[in-house]
């Protein structure tokens, strides 16, 4: 397996600098190992290799209950040994965002960075036109990253996104907020799981399943199903990540391709790290 190491130690620069639990760095390990793998290996097989990271953050985190701060997706997957040929990365709050960009700035000069400062499902056809359009054989492949706190993040966004040749890697809210707001979400009008799901009648078909499904199973299988009526492979499982001090769970990582070998990928690098917390939800 690859040397390079997700996790990397900074110093505190004074800008913004954004508390994770310690759990984070499990995600960073497997974005940071899968972005190797990725690129090490398409690096000749694509005319272009793009890198998005639709809720980007400021950059670096502070891990909670230490004093150690590390860098973060965007700023991990430009640190990666064969570098991404453009990154796309999308920030919703001014003070991460402007931690970001001078972070940016500072750290990776060289690098062809596209930089956007607000709602990434407002943007999104923004965002799109960012993502070079290849006029030679090989094509252009995208990563992307998408790492909200909540489901905040609309179907119809991935959607567009998919009509471009892109590998998913979502993280799902699944404990912090699905379950956490179920009653929420069932007994109000919110609109939040209608846009995630792209499902307008998702309450009338739960309750048809809910005596064979909890509410997690129920949201897996439609975001799969989803994904293949874009035209996605069948996912592997989605690696659950705990909190560290109660062992709760928290989120989800899934995977999308597709393509199968975007699949091995992702086994090889779930086989690699992985520390006993893989199941589906
Ligand atoms: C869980 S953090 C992820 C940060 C980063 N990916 C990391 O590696 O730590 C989610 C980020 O998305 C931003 N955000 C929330 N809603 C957003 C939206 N609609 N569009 C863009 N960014 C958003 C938040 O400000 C926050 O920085």
């Amino acid at each position: 397996m690859p040397n390079f190491s997700p996790i990397i130690s900074v110093q505190n620069d004074g800008l913004t600098i954004p508390e994770v639990g310690p759990w984070a760095e499990r995600k960073y390990s497997l974005l940071g190992a899968y972005c190797d793998i990725f690129t090490s290996s398409m690096k000749n097989k694509w005319d272009k290799l793009i890198y998005l990271d639709l809720f980007a953050g400021a950059g670096y985190a502070k891990i909670k209950g230490s004093e150690k701060i590390i860098k973060t997706s965007s700023l991990i997957s430009m640190s990666i040994p064969n570098v991404f040929n453009k990154y796309i990365l999308s920030e919703m709050d001014n003070s991460k965002f402007s931690s970001l960009s001078e972070r940016v700035n500072r750290e990776y000069p060289n690098l062809d960075v596209c930089l956007f400062n607000g709602d990434t499902n407002k943007n999104i056809d923004s965002i799109i036109s960012e993502i070079p359009k290849s006029t030679l054989e090989k094509g252009v492949l995208c990563f992307c990253f998408v790492d909200p706190f909540s489901i905040n993040l609309d179907f119809t966004t991935i959607e567009k996104l998919a009509r471009n040749r892109v590998d998913f890697l979502i993280l799902f809210a699944t404990g912090m907020d699905i379950n956490r707001n179920k009653g929420i979400y069932f007994e109000g009008d919110d609109e939040k799981v209608e846009k995630f799901l792209k499902s307008p009648n998702w309450r009338d078909e739960y309750k048809k399943v809910a005596d064979k499904q909890t509410i997690l199973d129920y949201f897996a299988c439609k975001y799969d199903e989803n994904m293949l009526y874009l035209k996605y492979v069948k996912p592997e499982r989605k690696q659950q990540i705990r909190s560290s001090d109660k062992n709760l769970p928290l989120y989800h990582l899934a995977f999308y391709s597709k393509h199968k070998l975007g699949n091995e990928f992702w086994k090889k690098i779930l086989r690699y790290g992985n520390n006993g917390q893989l199941d589906l939800f």
